[in-house]
This record gives structure tokens, C-alpha cells and sequence, in this order.
């Protein structure tokens, strides 16, 4: 299963799915690109270390979000993906992209879903006084951070968490969940 990632940021996730693909843990998933639209994505180190091929595309340099999902699409396809892989990539996808890769998106979100869509959600947890929070793997549909739940983790929120401590420790959670359902797409185990 050809994977494709893409990034924006930090990248630890993909160093994750990395790690685990290094050991031979990730089944019949290969990482066989990274695509990020920053120059500056710390993620892009990571791949290159480990000799994955690598793709910027600023999205600035795009007159309109459909003509960067167009360029988008048109690396991910030279990459002959069978899976794209969403790990902290900060754009919001046209639904002319989702559909074509409908069924073959995922994403991974730092919420238990649906509670906190969108941004800040370590913050919105701690002030509504919750007392678990965590991270979601779901399919990616038109909506933001609404298509169907693959695998969830729990993380405890605990009295003294700032939204730091908080968001570092749901990142570790992340960093299981997301390799463990990389895999098990690849095996069958989840359907796709
Ligand atoms: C992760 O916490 C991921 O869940 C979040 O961005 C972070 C990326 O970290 N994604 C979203 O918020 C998407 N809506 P990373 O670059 O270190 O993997």
C-alpha cells in the first residue's frame, strides 16, 4: 500500500509512522513520499533521514485554493498513492480534492470526535472542565473533521494541565494510534 503523507509542520507524527516502517511494523504500508505546502516543515528532515522522496508546495504560490489542490493532487498522483495520509497538514482541502480521494483520506485529529472540531482543541477541553480528552484517526469528507471514526485514544486531562502539557501528551498518544491504524489499513483489518 503506497502511502503518501502530508505536512505542514513538526512532523512527529510522520517521524512516528517512519519509526514504525523502519522496524517493520507498519504492514504492507510503504511511506513512499512526503509533501509538505511549508519550505521550512521540520517534517521534510525527517523524510529526507530517512530516504523518502519529498515535495514542497507553497501554497502561496497559488492564485486560489482550487488551482493548489489541482497541483496537490497532480504530485499525489505521480506518487501512484493508494492511501494519502493527513499528519498536521493546517489546509482545508477542496471537496474536488476530498471526493477524488474519497475512501483513501485520512486524518488524524487531537480531539475525541465529534467534540472539538477545528483548532485550540486542548484549550476548549480543559475549560469545559473535562476530564478526558484525546485523538481521532477518521476519514476525510467535505466537512471538517466530520467523516467516519476509525480508531479514537483516550488521554486524561488532569487537574494541574496547562493546554502544553495537555497537547504534548495527547501527541504521544497520537504517535500510537496513527502508525497502529496505518498498519491495520494496510492488513484489512479496518475496512477501507
Ligand atoms: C497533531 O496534534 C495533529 O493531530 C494536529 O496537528 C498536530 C501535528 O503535529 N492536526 C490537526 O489539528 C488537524 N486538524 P505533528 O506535525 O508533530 O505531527
Amino acid at each position: 500500500m503506497r502511502v503518501v503523507c502530508l505536512i505542514s509542520g513538526d512532523g512527529s507524527n510522520l517521524q512516528a509512522l517512519i519509526d514504525w516502517q523502519l522496524k517493520g511494523l507498519l504492514g504492507y504500508a510503504e511511506i513512499v513520499g512526503v509533501v509538505s505546502n511549508k519550505v521550512e516543515a521540520f517534517g521534510l528532515e525527517c523524510a529526507k533521514r530517512a530516504n523518502i522522496a519529498t515535495t514542497v508546495l507553497p501554497h502561496q504560490r497559488y492564485p486560489d485554493r482550487y488551482e493548489f489542490d489541482r497541483a496537490l493532487m497532480s504530485v499525489i498522483d505521480d506518487y501512484e498513492a493508494d492511501l494519502i495520509v493527513l499528519a498536521g497538514f493546517m489546509r482545508i482541502l477542496t471537496a474536488q480534492f476530498v471526493n477524488y480521494y474519497a475512501n483513501r483520506l485520512v486524518n488524524i485529529h487531537p480531539s475525541l470526535l465529534p467534540k472539538y472540531k477545528g483548532l485550540n482543541t486542548h484549550r476548549r477541553a480543559i475549560e469545559a472542565g473535562d476530564s478526558i480528552a484525546g485523538a481521532t484517526v477518521h476519514w476525510v469528507t467535505e466537512e471538517l473533521d466530520s467523516g467516519g471514526i476509525i480508531r479514537q485514544m483516550e488521554v486524561a486531562i488532569h487537574a494541574h494541565d496547562s493546554e502544553d502539557s495537555l497537547r504534548r501528551r495527547v501527541l504521544e498518544a497520537e504517535h500510537c494510534l496513527y502508525p497502529a491504524v496505518i498498519r491495520d489499513l494496510s492488513l484489512g483489518v479496518v475496512a477501507c
